[in-house]
């Protein structure tokens, strides 16, 4: 069993050892709070947004894909709140010089806090617990009061005139804004009616000042977010059934229900109807996987409002002309993958031996099926391991591996979480069946060449 406080340790050495995740720009040294994704980690990375694109638009009526732009006009991010209110509080440790999240330090002692409280507010319940609060780096308890400190990351983008220092071009926060910026494109040219919804799958940025916890907070992160746009009056009960749908998709990933648990946010902004984060129990604890938000028809006013675009819907039935309300479902690719690792780490005891092996589902696995020869040597095996490869490599995701004894092999496909091995010996050359060995009841079945594609149907 690996204790909760190893797990981080050998979830970060195992990513950097096999190829899931590797910290960004390594040969000068890395780059905080960004993480570039390795052969294994983009896999999992694309099967996560292949499922959820698969759920969330292919399986849908009343749902369409966009993928908007990662430069938007300066407008949009007045319009959002976000220029003036996107912000985190921050204090100095006076010792050190290490910068703090506050609402994470006042967490650290039991202290209730949200980020989006204002300086005043958050200052209040700081210096009444400051006495309390250690620096996490240098263990004194000497800061500075909190700051805010805006999360948009400015670009430098188009010409240098006194109105473009003065509105700055942002690389975008939260892939959202995109969504609503396109409603009226796709009431306009798709056959949608309210309720409907927008999905997309793109990058978001944030200056991130808390550079910690691994991919779990990153400057740089893939969001997939679905907004669905109601009539006010069904906003709550869409939002409940959005609610249901969004942990069984985290259920049907292979994540157990225990590890999964809804956090209530008790200081709501003022539009918002109501907000709850899925959390999964991380190694430091349960912390947020995803937002579902009731967030009323801020969005749509918001940008009628700074556009001077009309953005309201007319019901073509009754001829109800209203602002749709959204319900929103907001997750992290990263956070995804992360959490998916967490819960599929295992190391067991095989022959007096430690066998570290990753349990995923085999619909996020990076290799669904590794093909290898008994004997890396011996041409005819490698011959008839490579033609066993290619029949099976344009149906499921295949690894060919010929490096290292059969032992080490399995070892390695065991670790990245590869389901099936196929191995080639030389009763294959004779009998045309090779053995399939399974990752984690480690029992072996002896299947002929020709069945293969008829078994992993039915398996994978
Ligand atoms: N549109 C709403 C929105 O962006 P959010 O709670 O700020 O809401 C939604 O973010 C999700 O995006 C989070 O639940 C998380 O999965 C992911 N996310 C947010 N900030 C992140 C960061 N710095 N690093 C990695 N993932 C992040």
């Amino acid at each position: 069993m690996t204790q909760k406080s190893d797990l981080m340790q050998k979830i970060v050495s195992l990513c950097k050892r096999r190829g899931f995740v590797y910290p960004s720009s390594e040969i000068y040294g890395g780059f905080s709070a960004v993480y570039d994704l390795g052969p294994y980690g983009v896999e999992v990375a694309n099967s996560i947004k292949n499922i959820w694109w698969k759920e969330m638009v292919q399986w849908r009526d009343d749902i369409v894909g966009i993928d908007a732009a990662i430069f938007m006009h300066p407008k949009v991010w007045e319009a959002s709140g976000h220029v003036s209110g996107f912000s985190d509080p921050l204090a100095e440790c006076k010792e050190c010089h290490t910068r703090w999240r506050v609402d994470h330090l006042l967490e650290e002692i039991g202290v209730s806090a949200d980020e989006k409280m204002s300086e005043q507010e958050i200052n209040k319940i700081f210096s009444k617990n400051k006495q309390k609060i250690k620096c996490p780096n240098c263990g004194k308890r000497n800061f500075t009061s909190a700051k805010k400190f805006n999360l948009l990351v400015k670009a430098n983008l188009g010409n240098f005139t006194e109105d473009f220092l003065k509105n700055p071009v942002y690389l975008r926060g939260e892939t959202c804004q995109g969504i609503y910026v396109n409603y009226k494109n796709i009431l306009d040219t798709t056959r949608v009616q309210v309720p409907f919804g927008i999905a997309q799958i793109g990058k978001a940025f944030r200056n991130e000042i808390t550079a910690r916890q691994f991919i779990f907070r990153t400057r740089e992160f893939e969001q997939m977010e679905m907004q669905y746009f109601v009539h006010p009056k069904q906003e709550m009960k869409e939002y409940e059934k959005l609610r249901k749908q969004r942990l069984q998709f985290y259920l049907n990933l292979g994540i157990k229900k225990k590890n999964l648990k809804w956090h209530k946010h008790e200081n709501l902004v003022f539009y918002a109807k109501e907000a709850y984060d899925i959390e999964y129990d991380f190694p430091f604890g349960f912390s947020e996987l995803e937002g579902v938000h009731a967030r009323g028809n801020y969005d749509l006013s918001q940008h009628t409002k700074f556009s001077g675009k009309e953005l309201s819907y007319t019901d073509p039935r009754t001829g109800e002309k209203y602002i749709p309300h959204i319900v929103e479902s907001s997750s992290g690719v990263g956070r995804i993958l992360f959490a998916l690792l967490c819960e599929a780490y295992n190391e067991e005891k095989v022959k007096g031996e430690t066998r570290v092996v990753l349990k995923l589902s085999s619909q996020v696995s990076p290799v669904k099926i590794a093909v290898f020869p008994l004997l890396t040597n011996k041409p005819s095996l490698v011959r008839e391991a490579k033609k066993i490869f290619d029949f099976l490599k344009n149906d499921y995701m295949c690894e060919y591996d010929h490096s290292g004894n059969i032992g080490k092999r399995y070892r390695r496909q065991d670790e990245i979480g590869t389901p099936y091995c196929v191995t080639v010996d030389f009763d294959s050359l004779k009998d045309k069946a090779v053995t399939v060995r399974d990752r984690d009841t480690m029992k072996q079945d002896r299947i002929k060449i020709e069945k293969l594609k008829e078994y992993f149907g039915k398996i994978l």
